[in-house]
């Protein structure tokens, strides 16, 4: 099986590598920017999957994800990717000073889409805590500020392999992995 996943951070691309393996799926790896329309992941993802199929002529997924922090009403949310490139982890230290409910959780949501088909989502979420000050130097963007409950580190402290058996991303991309198995032996 092979699939061609859009998007231009590698960083999304060596995780859903590492997960694909496991589901014997081939990753084809498309940087092909898409409009993200602003609005809940599941409409981003949408969206883009369905703009890039028709593009591309072929069958792909997306990706679209996000730190929500329950005391900042679910902030930074769709904005995660402005946020982390204006206030960075430290302004989301600073909105957190003295803020005592510190959970928080990672939404992924993978968006499949054909040229011929509806659009179809699969969602992937891990919940876990804010620390008190930037924890390790694996992973990208807050995964030295997030620990997944159960867990003494930070994503930022974890190995690929460690954040890959846990994220919202393996989440996601596992639902996507099962149901794409079933999609394809029923085409064949
Ligand atoms: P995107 O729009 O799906 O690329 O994700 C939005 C933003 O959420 C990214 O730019 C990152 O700042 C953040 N983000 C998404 N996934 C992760 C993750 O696994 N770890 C840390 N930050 C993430």
């Amino acid at each position: 099986m092979k699939v061609t996943f859009i998007t231009g951070n590698q960083h999304k691309v060596k995780e859903a590598q590492g997960i694909f393996q496991q589901f014997d799926i081939k990753l084809e790896h498309v940087d092909l920017g898409y409009p993200e329309i602003q609005g809940k992941l599941t409409d981003v993802a949408c969206y883009g999957a369905t703009y890039a199929a028709n593009k591309l002529k072929t069958p792909v997924i997306v990706e679209d994800a996000g730190l929500f922090i329950r005391a900042l009403e679910w902030f930074p949310g769709t904005y995660s990717s402005y946020v982390q490139s204006t206030l960075g982890n430290e302004g989301i230290l600073k909105l957190m000073k003295n803020v005592q409910d510190r959970y928080a959780e990672f939404r992924s949501v993978v968006g499949f889409a054909t040229p011929k088909t509806e659009p179809e989502i699969f969602l992937g979420v891990v919940g876990g805590h804010i620390v008190h000050h930037e924890k390790g130097k694996e992973g990208f963007a807050y995964d030295p500020l997030f620990k997944p409950e159960c867990y003494d580190q930070t994503f930022g402290e974890l190995t690929l392999e460690q954040k890959n058996e846990i994220s919202h991303r393996r989440r996601s991309l596992e639902r996507f992995a099962n149901w794409y198995r079933d999609f394809t032996s029923k085409k064949d």
